[in-house]
C-alpha cells in the first residue's frame, strides 16, 4: 500500500487542505472520533477549522476528540502541555464540551491505568475515524518513539534525546521532558484514515525516510506505508525531497 502523497504550494494551502478533510468526514459522518495533534504544524489547520466553524461550514458538536499524546508531568493549564496546546488551539475557540474531549493526563497518579482508561475508551467508540499526525525529526508519529513495536495501543514512552531537546520548543522555560503517554502505532494503523502533515524544509528528509524502504519501527512513521488509507499532506518545502 502506498499513502497519498498531496503536496501544496505553501503552508497555508497545505493548512486548508488538511482542515478539508476533516470537514468533509465530519459533513459525512458527524459522531466521527478524530484524533489530532498538539504541535507547530497544526496550527494552521485549526485556524482553518475555526474560520469553518465560525462561518457554520462545520458541526463539530457530535464529535469525539481523541488527544494524541502528553508529556508525564503534564496536563491541563501547564503551559506548554500538549492538553494547554489544544486546549488554546483549537478545543475551546470551536467550543468543544468536556463531554466530548478524551484526553491522557499526564499527571494521573497510575500512567499504566490512564493507558488502559483510554484504550477501553477508544475501543468502545469503534476505533479512531480520522488521525492526524505531525513527524518528529526522528520519524516519531505521536510519542511513539524509534523502536516502538507496531504491536501496541496506548503506552508510556521513553523519550528519545532528541524528542526531548525538540520540545522544548512547546515551553517559555526549560522543561526536563523524559517520558511521554500517547496512543499507539495500532491505533493508528487501526485508524479509518489517516492523515501526516508536514511542512518547511527541515521535515523534508524525514518525510521522505518515511516514503522509503526499509519499512521499519526505527522509524516509526514507515509505518503508515503499512496503512490501508493514509495521506501525506505536504507543503512544497516539506515535500521537496521526494519525487512525485
Ligand atoms: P511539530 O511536531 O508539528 O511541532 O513539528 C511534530 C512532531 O514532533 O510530531
Amino acid at each position: 500500500m502506498v499513502p497519498k502523497i498531496s503536496i501544496y504550494p505553501d503552508y497555508n494551502a497545505m493548512s486548508q487542505a488538511a482542515a478539508d478533510r476533516v470537514i468533509a468526514l465530519l459533513t459525512k459522518k458527524p459522531e466521527s472520533v478524530i484524533c489530532l495533534p498538539s504541535g507547530s504544524t497544526p496550527l494552521g489547520m485549526f485556524r482553518a477549522l475555526a474560520a469553518a466553524n465560525q462561518k457554520g461550514e462545520v458541526d463539530f458538536s457530535k464529535c469525539i476528540y481523541i488527544g494524541l499524546d502528553e508529556w508525564i508531568g503534564l496536563g491541563a493549564g501547564d503551559e506548554g502541555s500538549c492538553r494547554d496546546l489544544l486546549d488554546k488551539d483549537f478545543l475551546k475557540p470551536i467550543g468543544f464540551r468536556e463531554n466530548q474531549i478524551v484526553f491522557f493526563d499526564g499527571k494521573a497518579m497510575d500512567p499504566e491505568a490512564e493507558c488502559v482508561r483510554i484504550n477501553k475508551i477508544v475501543e468502545s467508540l469503534g476505533g479512531l475515524d480520522l488521525i492526524a499526525l505531525g513527524i518528529g525529526m526522528n520519524g516519531h508519529l505521536a510519542l511513539n518513539e524509534p523502536g516502538t513495536p507496531w504491536d501496541t495501543y496506548a503506552h508510556i514512552s521513553e523519550l528519545d534525546p532528541l524528542t526531548a531537546e525538540v520540545g522544548q520548543k512547546y515551553f517559555n522555560k526549560p522543561t526536563q521532558l523524559t517520558r511521554g503517554i500517547t496512543v499507539g502505532i495500532r491505533h493508528i494503523l487501526e485508524s479509518k484514515t489517516a492523515i501526516l502533515i508536514g511542512a518547511g524544509a527541515a521535515k523534508a528528509p524525514v518525510i521522505a525516510r518515511a516514503l522509503a524502504f526499509p519499512v521499519t519501527a526505527e522509524f516509526p512513521a514507515t509505518v503508515l506505508q503499512n496503512h490501508f488509507n493514509a495521506e501525506f499532506i505536504l507543503d512544497a518545502e516539506a515535500g521537496s525531497g521526494l519525487r512525485v
